[in-house]
C-alpha cells in the first residue's frame, strides 16, 4: 500500500527530473537541486562541476576549503551561491597582529568558477584598516567607538566597493597600522549585493557572523574556447551559446520561449506562455501557446490601440460614442490636473524651502559672489544632463551653457547627510575663496535639489589621465612641464590658503584648452574623504595615497606632495600607476633608480631627444624626493613648484645656448669639474652652468 502511494509521485518527479538531470543521479543535497553539469558521484557531472555530498551538506568538489553551497542555477543565468568564511585581522593592546585569517580560497583549481563582479561587492569593516584584494580595496576609518552608525557604510568604520571581473581567489590583504584599542579587530569580506547591511556592533564581531553568502559565476572553460570557435555542449534543440562576460569560455542557455537545461538533449522545452503570470508573458486578450511562442488577441467585438500584449482590449466603439465619452472625460481630466498642479506648486515651493535650508543654504546667502541657480535654470544649462562629461569622485559630470555662452561643468554630487551638510557648505565657501588659475573655478551652485549641483568652469581638454592615457595625442616635454608646474602651483596656493586636497590624482587635474592645468576636486574631499571618496571602486586610486596617512589617518599638506610625485612620474614615463611585476609604478621607479641611477628605461618611448630625456631625468629625480617614505624628507609643495620653475628656465637658457646642463650622476661629465664652477645651479640632479670657454672670460 505504501509503495503504491508514493510510485506516481516518483514517476511524476522522475520526469520533471528528467529535463534537468542525468538519469539515475542524485537529483539534489540539502535541499539544494543539482542540475546537470553539476552532480554528485561517478558520470554524473561535467569534469570540473562534481559536487561533494558529505552529510547532507553539498561542497564544491576540487576546492580545497570545503566551499557550502546553498543553490546551484543553470539558467537565465549560471549561477553557484556559496558561502565564504570572512577574512580578519586581530590585534593586541600594542597594535601587534596576533591573530588572522586571509580568507584565501582557490576558486579555480577546474578552471569553472569566478566571483560574479555584478553580483557582489567588497566589504571592510574596522576603524583605521584598508584592505585589498586582488587591485581593489577600500579603508574604513574612525577615530572613536562611537563615530560608526548602523546602516551607514561610508567609510566610517565600513567601506564597500565593487570589485572586478576575473576574481579567482577570496584572499584579503589587511595593510599594517596603528593601534586602537576600541577595534581590536579588523575585516574584509565579498558579499552578494543588497545581503549585508552595516551593523556598529559587527566592529566587535563575536562570531555569529563567520561567513558570508556571494554569488559565483560559472562558465565551460575547457581550452578558452569561446562561442565563434565552436562548441558542443550547448546539445539541446533550441539552445544557444553565450559568451562569459567574467573570465574566458561560454555558457549555453535555452533560446527565447523555451527553458530547461540546455546541456542535456531535448532539455529546453516550449514555456505555456499562457500558463504564466501577466507580469511575466502580458497578454490583455486571448491567449495560445505556440511552439517557442505564443499569440494574443481581442475577443470578437474587442479591440485595442494597439498590440494586445501591450494595450488592453476594450469594446469597437462606434466613433460618435467614443468622441462623447472622450470630451467627458477630457473636461473631468482637465479639472483634476489643474487641481492638482496648484496642490503641486504649494507642496514644490514648501520642499524648495526645506531644501535650501537643509543643503546649507543659509551659510551660503552670507557669500554673494556665488550665484545660486535653480533647478529649474540648471536643467535648462545643462539641456536636462543631456551631455554627460563622465562621473566624478561623487557623483556624475555634466556640460552646461550659461546664457552668456558661457561653457560650464556641472557637478551632481552624492546625497550629502544632515550631519556633514553644515560642513559641505563651509567648504564650498572656501572653494569659493580660492581664485588661482591653476584651481578649477567653482561659479555656482543649486542646492534646491535633494543632491547638491555646483558649477564650474569647464576645462576642454579633460583631465591629464584621459591625455596621457587615453587620447593618443603626442606630448611634447615642455608641455608636460608646463603642466607639471600649473599643477604644482595650484596646489601650492592651495597649501598656502591651509587647504589640503587630499585626492591628488591626473583624474583631477583637468586641462583647459590651452592646456593650462586646473586642480579639481579639492576641498570637498576633505569632508567627504572618509565618506565617499574611498567607497568608490578605486582600482589604482589607493596608489596615489601617501602610505603616511593610510597608516595615521592624517592627512597633511606632505600627503599631496607624495601623491603629487606618482602624477610626476606618470607624465614622464605615460604609464599606468598600476604598472609591472611589482603593480605598482613607483616602486618599479624607485628600483630603476637604485639600480640605474637613471630612470630613463622607464621614461616615454616618445620621447628620444637628448635634451628632452634631461628634463625627464630632471623631474624623474624630483618625483623621487616627493614619495620619499618619510615625510620630513620630502619637499613641500613651494619648493616643488620652485623647482619645475627653475628647471623650466634653465631650459630655456639650456635651449638658446646660454647654458650647458647635465644630468648629474648620468652623463659622462663628472660632477665635480661641474660643481667648481660658481655659475653652476643645480636643480634636482639637473647640473647646468655657462660653457667653459664663457665662464672664464
Ligand atoms: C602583543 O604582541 C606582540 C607580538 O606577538 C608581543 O611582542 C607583545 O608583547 C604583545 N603585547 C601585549 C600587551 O600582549
Ligand atoms: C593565507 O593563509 C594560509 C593559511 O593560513 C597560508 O598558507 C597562505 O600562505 C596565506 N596566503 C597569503 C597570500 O598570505
Ligand atoms: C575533481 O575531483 C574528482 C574526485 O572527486 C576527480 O576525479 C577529478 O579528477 C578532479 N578534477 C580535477 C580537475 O582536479
Ligand atoms: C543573506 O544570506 C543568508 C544566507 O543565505 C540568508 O540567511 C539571509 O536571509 C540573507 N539576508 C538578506 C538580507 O538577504
Ligand atoms: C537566457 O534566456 C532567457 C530567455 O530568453 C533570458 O531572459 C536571459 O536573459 C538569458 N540569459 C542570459 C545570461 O543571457
Ligand atoms: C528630464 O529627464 C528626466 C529623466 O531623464 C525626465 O523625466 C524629465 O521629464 C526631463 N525633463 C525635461 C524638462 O525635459
Amino acid at each position: 500500500m505504501h509503495t503504491a502511494f508514493l510510485l506516481p509521485l516518483l514517476l511524476l518527479a522522475a520526469t520533471a527530473e528528467s529535463l534537468t538531470l542525468k538519469p539515475g543521479c542524485q537529483p539534489s543535497c540539502g535541499g539544494v537541486n543539482i542540475p546537470y553539469p553539476f552532480g554528485i558521484g561517478q558520470g554524473c557531472s561535467r569534469a570540473g562541476f562534481e559536487i561533494q555530498c558529505n552529510n547532507g551538506k553539498p561542497t564544491l568538489g576540487n576546492i580545497s576549503d570545503n566551499t557550502q553551497v546553498t543553490s546551484l542555477s543553470v539558467t537565465p543565468r549560471p549561477e553557484a551561491r556559496v558561502m565564504l568564511r570572512v577574512a580578519y585581522q586581530c590585534h593586541n593592546s600594542t597594535g601587534a597582529a596576533i591573530d588572522n585569517y586571509n580568507g584565501s580560497v582557490d576558486l579555480n583549481p577546474t578552471g569553472v568558477y569566478r566571483i560574479s563582479d555584478t553580483a557582489n561587492e567588497l566589504f571592510v569593516l574596522g576603524c583605521n584598516t584598508m584592505v585589498i584584494t586582488n587591485s581593489i580595496g577600500c579603508v574604513a576609518y574612525a577615530d572613536n567607538a562611537k563615530s560608526a552608525q548602523d546602516g551607514a557604510c561610508a567609510g566610517i568604520g565600513c567601506c564597500h566597493v565593487d570589485i572586478p571581473p576575473g576574481l579567482t581567489d577570496n584572499l584579503m590583504r589587511f595593510m599594517p597600522h596603528a593601534k586602537q584599542e576600541f577595534c581590536p579587530c579588523d575585516y574584509g569580506f565579498i558579499v552578494e549585493k543588497g545581503n549585508y547591511t552595516f551593523r556598529a556592533q559587527d566592529l566587535h564581531m563575536d562570531g555569529s557572523i563567520t561567513s558570508m553568502p556571494l554569488r559565483l559565476d560559472w562558465a565551460i572553460r575547457d581550452n578558452s574556447l569561446s562561442c565563434a570557435k565552436g562548441y558542443s555542449t550547448c546539445v539541446s534543440a533550441n539552445s544557444e551559446c553565450i559568451d562569459s562576460t567574467n573570465g574566458p569560455g561560454y555558457f549555453c542557455n535555452c533560446t527565447k520561449g523555451y527553458e530547461g537545461n540546455p546541456y542535456l538533449d531535448k532539455g529546453c522545452t516550449n514555456i505555456n506562455e499562457c500558463a504564466r503570470t501577466r507580469q511575466e508573458f502580458p497578454c490583455y486578450g486571448k491567449c495560445r501557446d505556440t511552439d517557442g511562442s505564443y499569440e494574443c488577441k481581442c475577443r470578437v467585438g474587442y479591440e485595442a490601440n494597439g498590440d494586445p500584449k501591450e494595450n488592453i482590449c476594450h469594446p469597437q466603439f462606434p466613433f460618435a460614442a467614443r468622441l462623447a465619452l472622450g470630451i467627458g472625460l477630457g473636461v473631468f481630466l482637465l479639472f483634476g490636473a489643474v487641481q492638482l498642479a496648484i496642490a503641486r506648486i504649494e507642496h514644490d515651493k514648501r520642499k524648495l524651502a526645506v531644501q535650501f535650508e537643509k543643503n546649507g543654504g543659509n551659510i551660503l546667502k552670507e557669500i554673494t559672489e556665488v550665484t545660486i541657480f535653480t533647478e529649474k535654470e540648471l536643467t535648462k544649462i545643462t539641456k536636462n544632463n543631456s551631455e554627460p562629461l563622465g562621473k566624478g569622485n561623487f557623483g556624475n559630470v555634466y556640460k552646461g551653457t550659461l546664457t552668456d555662452k558661457t561653457v560650464v561643468a556641472v557637478k551632481s554630487y552624492i546625497k550629502v547627510d544632515d550631519a556633514r551638510r553644515k560642513e559641505f557648505a563651509e567648504e564650498m565657501k572656501v572653494q569659493l575663496k580660492m581664485t588661482h588659475d591653476n584651481v578649477l573655478k567653482l561659479r555656482g551652485c543649486c542646492l534646491q535639489l535633494d543632491v547638491p549641483m555646483l558649477v564650474y568652469e569647464f576645462a576642454g581638454k579633460g583631465s591629464l589621465r584621459e591625455i596621457l592615457h587615453v587620447k593618443d595625442q603626442s606630448l611634447p616635454v615642455d608641455l608636460r612641464l608646463d603642466i607639471a608646474i600649473g599643477s604644482a602651483k595650484g596646489l601650492s596656493y592651495m597649501h598656502s590658503k591651509h587647504i589640503r586636497h587630499g585626492d591628488v590624482k591626473p583624474d583631477n587635474i583637468l586641462l583647459a584648452d590651452n592646456f593650462v592645468p586646473k586642480i579639481s576636486d579639492f576641498g570637498l574631499s576633505k569632508v567627504l574623504i572618509v565618506t565617499e571618496y574611498f567607497t568608490q571602486n578605486i582600482i589604482g586610486a589607493i596608489s596615489y595615497i601617501d602610505p603616511v596617512f593610510r597608516n595615521t589617518g592624517l592627512l597633511t599638506p606632505k600627503s599631496d606632495v607624495y601623491s603629487f610625485g606618482a602624477v610626476l612620474l606618470e607624465l614622464i614615463s605615460r604609464k599606468p600607476i598600476i604598472y609591472g611585476k611589482t603593480g605598482s609604478l613607483i616602486i618599479e621607479f624607485r628600483h630603476i633608480y637604485e639600480t640605474e641611477k637613471s630612470g630613463k628605461s622607464m621614461f616615454d618611448l616618445g620621447i628620444v631627444a637628448e635634451k628632452d630625456i634631461l628634463i625627464l631625468e630632471a623631474i624623474g629625480k624630483l618625483a623621487i624626493r616627493c614619495l620619499k617614505e618619510h615625510q620630513d624628507d620630502r619637499p613641500d609643495m613651494t619648493e616643488v613648484a620652485d623647482q619645475l620653475v627653475n628647471l623650466k628656465v634653465k631650459f630655456g637658457r639650456y635651449l638658446t645656448g646660454e647654458y650647458a646642463c647635465y644630468s648629474s650622476g648620468v652623463s659622462g661629465t663628472s660632477d665635480a669639474t661641474l660643481s667648481m664652477q660658481s655659475s653652476t645651479l643645480e636643480v634636482s640632479g639637473l647640473l647646468c652652468s655657462q660653457p667653459m670657454n664663457q665662464a672664464g672670460s
